[in-house]
């Protein structure tokens, strides 16, 4: 089994051109089922969740293969609308493909995505936004089965702002006649991407990145060539790679604008941010300080996604930073894993507090899921000695290299065999 050993103590530096969105490219792969012809997706990272997704799109009988960087998927051959268990356990966000197939076959059957690491995942917000489009939907013994004999445009209020089910909404009204106007809409600037992927297809989708979006659904749909935005997530992660390690990194291929709150967190730190169009410049003495609050909430908000990294950055930080997650309930497993490299981190519910610390102490850790495991490998960075990260199919499921990204920064990372 692989792990990740980094060898703490190098300074960051250099350029990094910053990998697509995954948070894009999954609900624009579920997308490529509506036009039943052939996209290309530019650039595409390669990652688990990525190739989960490929294994659904094959399964429901697409063609979908690599050519160089950019993947291609033919869904003219689609041939079943439904996903079977073990498919949709491999990958959470699986629940994506559920409007798209309704949209295009006019039923879907796929089961529930179930739990994962962050807590409960919960769809009833994508349930009922089909079944305010006309969908029926039945659920027995964990399976979902939704047929649309009579689906139509409609007003879908959204009871939060799930980015999930706002983009479900999206996908199973482009296939239905009529105005759809969804509000509570997530304001995420990968459902933007979304909206900009469906208009290259013929669709008539506005109003992405507000809180009202509205589907002009029924047009005839045709395949497209698109390259997803840059994944703020990922450039999130570089960026408190550098804010704690110390460091002078520019990242290339990513709006500032849309890690902005990350940013400005780093900066009350004690980073230096500079950024332009497609590009943000950090420099840090390594030395940071606690800041305020941080609290997670739905863009443009601080993003859930970068709280784990942001800790890891102020683990050797001056005073005292507080955390709220108010996204999820269960986003704090890495605490404990940081803990064994000699963190200083108490949680209380949503809420966590970090201490600084002078010293951390390099030991074996285990990601707990993703982002968490993204964390430990930045700690790693700062610690006295080699942090070997295991359980890292976690972190391959949103980054394409993290360890060759931070080698091509100065880091000491790589994955070696245990
Ligand atoms: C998306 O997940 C992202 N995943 C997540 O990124 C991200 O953390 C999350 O949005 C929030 O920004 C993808 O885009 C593939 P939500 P999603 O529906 O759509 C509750 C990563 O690390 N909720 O906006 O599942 C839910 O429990 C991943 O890249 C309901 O109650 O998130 C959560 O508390 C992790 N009912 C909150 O809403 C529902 O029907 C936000 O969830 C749906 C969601």
């Amino acid at each position: 089994m692989n792990v990740i050993a980094v060898e703490g103590g190098r300074t960051l530096q250099g350029e990094l051109t910053v990998q697509s969105a995954k948070n894009s490219v999954l609900p624009i792969l579920a997308a490529t089922i509506l036009c039943g012809d052939t996209c290309v997706i530019e650039n595409c990272p390669r990652l688990e969740d990525v190739d989960a997704s490929g294994a659904i799109l094959r399964h429901l009988g697409c063609r979908v293969q690599w050519q160089g960087e950019d993947l291609i998927v033919d869904s003219a051959p689609l041939c079943r609308g439904e996903i079977p268990d073990e498919m949709m356990r491999r990958m959470r966000s699986s629940v994506i493909f559920l409007g798209a197939i309704l949209a295009r076959c006019g039923r879907a059957e796929l089961s529930y995505p179930g739990g994962c690491e962050l807590g409960p995942r919960p769809i009833d917000l994508h349930l009922s936004a089909l079944r305010m489009l006309g969908a029926q939907v039945e659920e027995s013994g964990g399976r979902l089965c939704c047929s649309g004999g009579k689906l139509r445009g409609a007003e879908i209020v959204l009871g939060l702002p799930s980015v999930g089910a706002t983009e479900n909404a999206i996908l199973a009204a482009c296939g239905v006649g009529g105005t759809t106007v969804i509000t509570n809409a997530a304001r995420e600037p990968e459902i933007v991407d979304l909206q900009n992927f469906l208009c290259k297809m013929g669709a008539e989708v506005r109003g992405a990145g507000t809180s009202t979006v509205t589907v002009e659904g029924g047009r005839p749909l045709h395949g497209c060539r698109h390259r997803c935005i840059g994944d703020r997530i990922a450039a999130a992660t570089y960026l408190c790679a550098a804010a704690a390690t110390g460091g002078d990194i520019c990242l290339r291929g990513v709006d500032y604008r849309h890690l902005s709150t990350v940013t400005t967190a780093l900066c009350q730190a004690g980073c230096r941010v500079s950024s332009g169009e497609q590009w943000i410049h950090l420099t840090s003495g390594g030395a940071l300080r606690g800041i305020c609050p941080v609290r997670t909430s739905p863009y443009p908000g601080f993003p859930t996604d970068a709280q784990a990294v942001l800790m890891a950055a102020l683990l050797r930080s001056s005073g005292t930073t507080v955390f709220v997650e108010n996204m999820f309930q269960n986003r704090y497993r890495h605490v404990a894993e940081l803990a064994r490299l000699g963190a200083d981190i108490r949680l209380e519910g949503p809420v966590a507090v970090l201490y600084g610390v002078k010293r951390l102490r390099g030991a074996p850790v285990r990601c707990t899921d993703l982002r968490g495991g993204a964390a430990l490998v930045l700690a790693g960075l700062q610690a006295d000695g080699v942090t070997e990260v295991g359980e890292i199919h976690h972190i391959k499921r949103g980054y394409g290299d993290l360890p060759g990204d931070l080698r091509r920064l100065g880091a000491a990372v790589r994955e070696i065999k245990k």
